[in-house]
């Protein structure tokens, strides 16, 4: 596989590819604040649930040494109370950024309680502590997708034509994928004869950054635009769907991107498979069902205008929800790292989180 390294922690600063440019340019730009973090993330600059975990967690560490440095400027020294309440505050704006994506908050609250457990220690061993930390979480996360890679490609028959929505791939994540994970490894195991991706309107995660990551792989692919998956799915030519998460509900419910409901009814009504991949971090048992996800509402001009250009009439009105829920009952299982789920409603999600899951 070629590497694709959407985040990048060097020299003490975090660097992410740039998501908007892809896939014309290949550039990184340099994180040396959490702020900095924050606004990358508001533009898009890095995104997908579990890759917002991670960038979460390093700008956490930036955060740190940021109080650190405020503190001692202020001769007031250091205060381990200080620091917490620090973090803890620019936490919970970072958090808000993009509400739907519970990674976010997941790797926020991670580095908080280690920040706990650093209690005592010395403002260096502190923040090296937060450093391994955030690293630890970037390494689980690649090792987790291909575990997630693993249990998926059970699933897959052979000479499968697969569609995929959105991007869950290594973009989307430290490396390697969730849902793409599941495609690169059915597909290094021959089983997928070509994946279809639907666009993703308005950002177009599937035709920039999808068919990006299926070139680079070298995997048979063709671009759909996102109203053409009913056509397909009748005329034959897909066997299933695979999409990842942003958050699922204790009930099994989804929030994903924009489009993935359409898709799980459509899925149902040829008798499709249906299978969302996700790794544990995005499983919020604390919601009851999906109609308590917080769906982020995006600024009307993404979908008025493209990089600039206007694709609307000007002073057009335009409705953006950048996420979805996508009822449990239409999901035919769940792919985690710790096992699959079928049908993952009834009770069942919680229940499997709390045995750590299980390959039924
Ligand atoms: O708005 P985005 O691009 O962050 O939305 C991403 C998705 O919806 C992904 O499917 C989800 O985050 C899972 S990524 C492994």
């Amino acid at each position: 596989m070629k590497k694709i390294y959407p985040l990048l922690w060097k020299s003490k600063v975090l660097f992410l590819l740039d998501q908007r440019a892809l896939p014309e340019k290949k550039r990184y730009l340099a994180c040396r604040t959490l702020k900095d973090v924050q606004k990358c993330i508001q533009r898009m600059i890095v995104r997908g649930a579990p890759a917002l975990g991670v960038a979460a967690a390093f700008a956490m560490v930036l955060e740190a040494r940021r109080a650190f440095d405020k503190l001692n400027s202020q001769g007031k020294g250091y205060s381990f109370t200080q620091l917490l309440k620090y973090l803890t505050l620019a936490g919970s704006i970072l958090q808000q950024t993009r509400p739907t994506a519970v990674n976010l908050a997941w790797g926020i609250r991670r580095m908080l309680s280690k920040c706990l457990k650093l209690k005592g220690a010395r403002p260096d061993a502190i923040l090296s502590g937060l450093e391994q930390e955030a690293l630890r979480i970037y390494r689980e996360d690649v090792a987790i997708n291909r575990k997630i890679g693993f249990y998926g490609a059970s699933l897959i028959a052979n000479g499968s034509r697969v569609l995929t929505h959105c991007n869950a791939g290594a973009l989307a994540t430290a490396g390697y994928g969730t849902a793409l994970g599941v495609i690169r490894s059915a597909y290094s195991q021959g089983k997928i004869t070509h994946v279809y991706t639907s666009e993703t309107r308005p950002f177009l995660q599937g035709s920039r950054l999808t068919a990006w990551e299926l070139q680079q792989e070298g995997i048979p692919f063709s671009i759909i635009v996102d109203s053409a998956a009913g056509y397909f799915m009748h005329q034959g030519e897909i066997s299933c769907v695979i999409v990842g998460a942003d958050r699922i509900a204790a009930n099994g419910d989804v929030a994903n991107k924009i489009g993935t409901y359409t898709l799980a009814v459509l899925a149902r009504e040829n008798n499709l498979p249906f299978y969302v991949a996700a790794p544990f971090s995005t499983i919020d048992l604390s919601l009851g069902c999906g109609q308590e996800i917080v769906v982020e509402e995006r600024a009307p001009h993404e979908i008025t205008a493209f990089r600039g250009k206007p694709l609307a009439p000007a002073g057009a009105q335009a409705k953006n929800p950048a996420f979805d829920i996508t009822a449990g009952h239409l999901i035919t299982a769940l792919i985690t790292e710790h096992g699959l789920l079928p049908a993952p409603q009834n009770g069942k999600l919680a229940q499997f989180v709390r045995q750590g899951g299980g390959t039924a």
